[in-house]
């Protein structure tokens, strides 16, 4: 037998895209046999030639919908399944707030199913995509786990509130599930290959990728929503985390689960660096990381938008033996290489 039949086994659902495709990289090089399942309906099949560009070899893909009981069963059937990634899920906050059924739908349907398949198939570690949105402003900072979740501002944030409770309500049942809900702060940067990163479609909503898309001059200006908020420059402070740091999180997370000892768990966990920036400081980062200016004014506060969070990452390293390797610096210049190689192919509408 070749040393890959020996490696566990585990689903990637959401695998093409930004955070999953990733976590696939990083998933391999720590010795574990990814398999994707993404639909594609927001990523584009390319990505696997990118994955295939820095693995040397093919990831297993299946291309459906996670709420497609019969194909997921097929796949369930089919491969030794060890562990669960789950990542597949709709994302534009703007756009669950007119299509809430949508993301219901597509966020919860898909946990629910999944369930119900792990428990089917004895497939026992699940790591679930939550997000700090569940926080929304914190009245203390930096949040920590034990921070009150507070009620969602949108439909997006509320899928992951209710898919947090799902999982901690069948584990309560004892369910055989082992669980980590990840809350992710936010992702940024790309693959230092340029070979993986971020496509967003249509006018992106995230200020990163307006960042690098201004910067290409794709945009011709970016907007910063509001500098009258109570922080050091007036603009809003986020917790920016490399997404190849990111990726990391969840091997420790799968080998967390595989050494928990219960049949049933399940715990919370942050992922962010612990360091607030603000908008304008990320945008004078970005100018000295890569040499480029970005033409940039301030407008009127988004609504919607909380003013400050970041994580506290003391469970983080503690429980996951984890910390992030990689600068605000680094993400941003890569982001860049990634914006540099893909040009305007997914240019906007
Ligand atoms: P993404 O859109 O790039 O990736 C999600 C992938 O899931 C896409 O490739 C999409 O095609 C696929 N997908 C969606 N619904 C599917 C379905 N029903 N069946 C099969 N595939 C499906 O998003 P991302 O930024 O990589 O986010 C991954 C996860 O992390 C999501 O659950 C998201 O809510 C969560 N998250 C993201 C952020 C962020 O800022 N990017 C922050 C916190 C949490
Ligand atoms: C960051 C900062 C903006 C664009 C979103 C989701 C959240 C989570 C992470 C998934 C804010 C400012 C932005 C622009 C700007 N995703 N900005 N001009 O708002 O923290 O969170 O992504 O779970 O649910 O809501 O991220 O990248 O949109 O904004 O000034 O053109 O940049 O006001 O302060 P956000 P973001």
């Amino acid at each position: 037998m070749t040393s890959a039949t020996h490696s566990p086994k585990i689903l990637v659902t959401g695998g093409a895209g930004f955070i999953g495709s990733h976590t696939v990289v990083a998933l391999v090089e720590a010795g574990f046999e990814p398999v994707i399942v993404d639909d594609l309906s927001n990523s584009l099949a390319s990505v696997l030639n990118g994955l295939r560009a820095i693995l040397g070899r093919d990831v297993p893909f299946y291309q459906a919908n996670c709420n497609d009981r019969a194909a997921m069963q097929a796949i369930f059937e089919r491969e030794a399944l060890t562990g669960v990634i789950h990542f597949a899920a709709y994302k534009a906050v703007g756009e669950s707030v007119a299509k809430p059924l949508d993301y219901y739908q597509n966020n919860l349907g898909s946990l629910l199913l999944l369930l119900d398949l792990m428990n089917e198939y004895k497939v026992h570690n699940l790591v679930f995509s939550s997000s700090c949105t569940v926080y929304g402003q914190p009245e203390h900072l930096p949040v920590t786990e034990e921070t009150p979740r507070l009620p969602a501002q949108s439909p997006y944030g509320n899928t992951k509130a209710i898919g947090e409770d799902m999982i901690r309500d069948a584990v309560r049942a004892n369910l055989p599930i082992k669980a980590l809900a990840l809350r992710y702060f936010n992702p940024i940067g790309a693959h230092p290959s340029a070979e993986i990163g971020e496509l967003p479609l249509g006018v992106p909503a995230n200020l990163v990728p307006f960042i690098t898309q201004t910067a290409a001059g794709m945009r011709a200006s970016l907007t910063v929503y509001g500098d009258d908020y109570n922080t050091p420059d007036g603009t809003c402070v986020r917790d920016y985390i490399h997404v190849v740091d990111l990726a990391e999180a969840h091997v420790q997370a799968l080998r967390k689960l595989s050494e928990t000892n219960a049949d049933a768990s399940y715990d919370i966990i942050n992922i962010g660096t612990g360091r607030g920036e603000t908008v304008l400081n990320v945008i004078k980062t970005f100018e000295e990381a890569t040499g480029v200016s970005v033409n940039y004014s301030i407008g009127p506060r988004r609504p919607g938008d909380v003013e400050q969070v970041y994580a506290d990452v003391s469970k983080s390293n503690r429980v996951l033996n984890w910390h992030t390797t990689h600068s605000l610096a680094e993400a941003l210049r890569d982001a860049w290489r990634w914006q540099q190689k893909i040009g305007a192919k997914v240019a906007a509408s």
